[in-house]
């Protein structure tokens, strides 16, 4: 007989996983500062697009972030990023806090607890970010990478201390998006990862766990069995990509910033969702290759935003407007579950 869940009472207002259940929920916009948390050193190996988000999440949760980039403009222009996204989420930016580096070896490893590789997705790249780190980390710091397609145990291959190693996986915007993939790799120490997520809980994320590297972990393998069927909407004829993106957002997306899936589904009732789920699954798209309209966008190098085509066209105007709006939105959702943490 499998164990009863708890009860919709006991259910976390966000929706996380059952470890979380006895966890003081998640702090999105106030911080460890006013927790009294200790000071605490974190590296984080790669200055880009989340590397630098990643560092305001441990800036504003008050530690300091050794932020390590091979770029002098890059690194330059890590403050200025740092503490803007520290203003997102109503934290000061102290600049004591923010070190930048050029190369791993001039961090003050022996005050590192913990690393996390942001460096750019390549294998090869990663492989050598974790031969250094293996050799520069005191031995109980936790080595982590925020790759988002290469397992850990494929980066740790062949390194001698792989049981603290682990995925450690944000979504950007990095300091606006609570939740955070902790990814046990088949040599990983479990209890690395639970007190990972506990540091994570700390700062005010929302940790889930995934037991098992496989690709995409758990939020992208979920986000792309619904990318595939909204592409292989649009190539049907069947809809536009403005009427798809319209029936996610004001759809069953909306729903979302109330209910994950698991738990709207037992609120809606199970046996509806069954009778819908025999009837659909057979017709679902279940290709093993990316959809032709998106293959035939990027092959013309229609790469969205940053192309100025996509499914959209974009101005440099209607991108940053479209940016500003998304920003907010996001910062408003956040507010909907900082409100209903505190009550
Ligand atoms: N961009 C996203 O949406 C996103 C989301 C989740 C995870 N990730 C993952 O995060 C990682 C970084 O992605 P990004 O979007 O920030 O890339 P990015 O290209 O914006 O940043 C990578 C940075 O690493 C620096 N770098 C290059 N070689 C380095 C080295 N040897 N040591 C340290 N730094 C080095 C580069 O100068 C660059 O500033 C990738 O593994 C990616 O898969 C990205």
């Amino acid at each position: 007989m499998t164990a009863a869940r708890a009860g919709p009472a006991r259910l976390p207002s966000v929706g996380p996983a059952p470890h979380n259940q006895r966890a003081p929920g998640p702090i999105l916009l106030r911080g460890a500062f006013e927790r009294g948390c200790k000071m605490e050193h974190v590296a984080v190996i790669g200055g880009g697009t989340m590397g630098a988000d990643i560092a305001a999440i441990f800036v504003a949760g008050g530690w300091t972030a050794h932020v390590v980039e091979p770029d002098a403009g890059r690194r330059a222009a890590l403050a200025g990023r740092v503490e803007k996204a520290c203003g997102q989420i109503g934290k000061p930016f102290f600049a004591a806090q923010l070190v930048t580096q050029a190369a791993l070896a001039a961090v003050p490893w022996r005050d590192i607890s913990l690393a996390i590789e942001c460096a750019p997705e390549g294998l090869g790249i990663k492989r050598q970010v974790f031969a250094e780190l293996e050799r520069l980390a005191r031995p109980d710091a936790t080595l982590t990478s925020n790759s988002s397609s290469f397992p850990i145990s494929d980066i740790a291959q062949a390194l001698a201390t792989r049981a603290r190693m682990c995925g450690l996986h944000f979504f950007m915007p990095a300091h606006l998006v609570p939740v955070v993939e902790v990814i046990r790799g088949a040599a990983t120490d479990p209890t690395v990862c639970e007190r990972l997520a506990a540091k994570m809980r700390a700062l005010g994320r929302v940790p889930v766990n995934v037991k098992k590297d496989v690709p995409g972990f758990l939020v992208n393998r979920i986000q792309h069995a619904m990318m595939r069927e909204c592409f292989s909407l649009i190539e049907q004829g069947l809809a536009t990509p403005e009427d798809v993106d319209a029936a996610v957002r004001y759809g069953f997306g909306f729903r979302f910033v109330a209910a994950g899936p698991i738990l709207q589904k037992d609120l809606a009732g199970l046996d509806i969702h069954c009778a819908a789920a025999a009837t659909i699954y057979p017709s679902l798209c279940n290709d093993s290759a990316p959809s032709r309209v998106l293959r035939e966008r990027v092959a013309a190098g229609k790469h969205g935003v940053k192309a100025g085509e996509g499914f959209y066209k974009w101005s440099a105007d209607r991108t940053a407007a479209e940016k500003a709006r998304y920003d907010r939105a996001l910062l408003a959702a956040l507010e909907i579950f900082d409100r209903e943490r505190t009550g």
